[in-house]
């Protein structure tokens, strides 16, 4: 018997055009496209070709037009500045229309980059929107990233304009952004013409002169203009994410097939309805805080809520429960790391009880492999349905999930359940042949990916086609591995390269190992994901040393422990390293990532034929023991 899922799947592939132009009539159009998919250049295809649209007019304007005005589209709720403010549609609309006009008084363009660099506050999501609005590219760089890290990605984007504010709050502490943003200026050769800063009460950055403006006195100036069309297939953002190096890749987003494709999951995968409210717990420099912080939730004429804090320690681990109830969330998206952490601090769930939870349905998981026992401690305490499903910043919405909104099938520990419509999941053997159900291979999507996609890599159609198409000719590599059992539920077990997930965080393991290789005693190094209670893996890193170096083991590694700090930033949670004599290697001369990775998480490993010294394996078992890894953890 066939279901709302099984129909609607069947049609994404049958019939691509029929399925996604239904979905785009659901949308705002100034002009309707030629073409619902042009495949004539491939591998790259794109949506709804010869479409005008404007992303901001359907967040915003299109529900003020359409009887929302007066809806509360954002709710800002920060428990570390103790603040609660709503914006209605409405309001929202005319703040945005302003600073667009502030955007375009300083010159900005269809086309420009602007990078706004913020904290979690509504100024960062109205920067986002006032950019759709005039057609500008809008890259957001996460707050917990260093300088350096914020200068790569000036470089690779040009912004004319960037937007920051003077800090941002962690627990316990005030993050001044401003020196930050002045020193990763500094460092990059593209030097923006204009930094907007919103200057918080806590902490006011000095602006330079003739460079620098002031987010309040220019939107006191400011004239608010109208959206413009853009062509479907016109760049709204650039989100870059950690690749196998230390540059960044560059994620496009497209505006039309992304206005339809998040429009379409609201209802069908997480089950909301306009009026709803809709939480999605993360930072709008993550890819979860583009789709469904700001732009699928105001798409849909949802609530969203901007969340500025933590699951823990602001003030307790009450603090979702607390956002829940006050503001009647139907709906949370969150990572598991962040349901660790509560679990940590309040095992037995008692703060949940002090809420009132009822307009809460449905609790969504994300960013990381869902662990079992967080599922079904979730489940026990909050009595909803707990969704696990797995996506990545390049595909911008899910492309496993249990679709809430068409049919609900019975959850499977560890496993996002199905393929989403429009993704057509399959596992292939290192020659691009399809396996069968239940063995490990590489997760590949079969061309072409659904809308909202990315479409490239910014200004890198050349690493785009290497990085994802080269490897299977004809899917998009994942780059993660893993199986899809015979009821068709997939299981995605790891990476297949050197990205780790931190606390729901994706980084780069060669990014943090070319920052070690700069250290002047370091000879070779490697860092690995090792297995953690809370973040799900922490990275460590394995320092040879040069010849004849005589400063002590622990100055050096609080020396690479700072470096990347700096380099990289706090997010990277780099904080163990160890000396070793040697690595264990091929006779190749590879590192045995993998057999150092088993060792370090007490896993059984068998010793690998081409090791070239397997002696080193036992050195390397009392390094990992030395900081309180491998047996010594039991
Ligand atoms: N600006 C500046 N610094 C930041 C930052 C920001 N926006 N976000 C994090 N940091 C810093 C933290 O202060 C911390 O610094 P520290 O080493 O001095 O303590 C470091 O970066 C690591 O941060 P984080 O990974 O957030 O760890 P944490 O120990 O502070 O908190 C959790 C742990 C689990 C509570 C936290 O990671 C969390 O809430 N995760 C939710 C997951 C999430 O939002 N994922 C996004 C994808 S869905
Ligand atoms: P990001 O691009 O930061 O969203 O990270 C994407 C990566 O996180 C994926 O390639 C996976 O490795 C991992 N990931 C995200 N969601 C899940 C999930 N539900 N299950 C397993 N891994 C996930």
């Amino acid at each position: 018997m066939t279901n709302l899922y099984d129909e609607a799947y069947q049609k994404s592939l049958k019939d691509p055009e029929g399925f996604w132009g239904k979905a785009a009539e659901d949308c705002h159009w100034y002009k309707k496209w030629d073409k619902v998919l042009d495949d004539s250049n491939k591998p790259f295809y794109r949506w709804f070709v010869g479409g005008e649209i404007n992303t901001c007019y359907n967040a915003l304007d299109f529900h003020v037009d359409n009887g929302r005005g007066d809806q509360p589209a954002l709710i800002y709720d920060s428990p570390v500045t103790n603040t609660i403010k709503k914006y209605t549609y409405r309001q929202l609309r005319d703040e945005v229309a302003k600073f667009a006009g502030v955007l375009a008084g300083q010159g900005v363009i269809k086309g420009d980059r602007v990078i706004i660099y913020m904290p979690m506050i509504p100024e960062a999501a109205i920067a986002m929107l006032a950019c759709a609005r005039i057609g500008a590219v809008h890259s957001v760089v996460f707050g917990g990233f260093a300088s350096k890290e914020l200068a790569t990605r000036i470089q690779d984007a040009k912004p004319k304009v960037m937007v920051s504010a003077s800090c941002g709050i962690e627990v316990q502490r005030v993050i001044k952004y401003k020196p930050l943003l002045d020193e990763a200026i500094n460092i990059s050769s593209h030097k923006p013409e204009k930094c907007i800063i919103f200057q918080r009460p806590m902490e006011t950055a000095s602006l330079i002169e003739g460079r620098d403006l002031d987010w309040n006195a220019a939107m006191a100036d400011a004239k608010p203009v109208d959206c413009i069309p853009l062509a479907a297939t016109d760049p709204l953002y650039i989100l870059y994410t950690s690749g196998t190096t230390g540059q960044p890749k560059g994620v496009v987003r497209d505006n039309g097939g992304h206005v339809v494709a998040l429009k379409w999951t609201m209802k069908n995968i997480y089950d909301v309805d306009a009026g709803d409210v809709y939480w999605a717990a993360s930072d709008v420099g993550w890819v979860v805080g583009h789709s469904y912080i700001v732009y699928g939730p105001l798409f849909k004429g949802c609530t969203t809520i901007l969340f500025e804090g933590k699951p823990v320690g602001t003030p307790d681990a009450g603090v979702f429960w607390r956002v829940i109830s006050e503001h009647g969330v139907k709906s949370l998206f969150t990572a598991p790391t962040a349901f660790r952490a509560i679990k940590r601090d309040d095992p037995k769930g008692e703060l949940i009880k002090k809420y009132d939870l009822s307009n809460f349905k449905i609790l969504f998981l994300a960013g990381e492999r869902s662990d079992p026992d967080t599922i079904k401690w979730s489940e026990d305490n909050l009595k909803v349905p707990v969704i696990d499903h797995w996506w990545q910043t390049e595909t911008g919405w899910a492309i496993c999930a249990n679709c809430m909104g068409l049919h609900r099938f019975p959850v499977k520990y560890g496993s996002p359940t199905k393929a989403v419509p429009g993704w057509n999941v399959q596992v292939v053997d290192p020659d691009c042949k399809q396996i069968g159900p239940g063995e490990i291979g590489a997760l590949v999507v079969k061309l072409p990916l659904p809308p909202g996609a990315l479409p490239t890599l910014y200004q890198n159609d050349a690493r785009y086609k290497e990085s994802y198409l080269d490897e299977f000719p004809g899917y998009y590599k994942t780059a993660d591995a893993g199986y899809i059992d015979e009821e068709g539920y997939v299981y995605v077990m790891s990476r297949t390269d050197d990205i780790i997930n931190v606390a729901g965080h994706r980084l780069s393991t060669g990014a943090m190992e070319e920052v070690l290789s700069d250290h002047p005693d370091v000879a070779e190094c490697a860092v690995l994901g090792v297995e953690d209670k809370l973040k799900g893996q922490v990275p460590v890193g394995f320092l040879v040393l040069k010849a004849g170096v005589s400063k002590s083991h622990d100055d050096i590694v609080k020396e690479v422990v700072q470096m990347v700090r700096d380099r990289i930033g706090p997010v990277a949670a780099f904080k163990t390293a160890t000396v070793v004599k040697r690595l264990p290697k091929t006779r190749s001369g590879k590192i045995l990532r993998g057999t150092i990775q088993k060792i370090a998480d007490n896993q059984e490993y068998k010793v690998p034929a081409t090791i070239d010294d397997p002696s080193i394996l036992a050195e390397m078992e009392e390094a990992l023991k030395s900081i309180g890894l491998a047996g010594a953890r039991k």
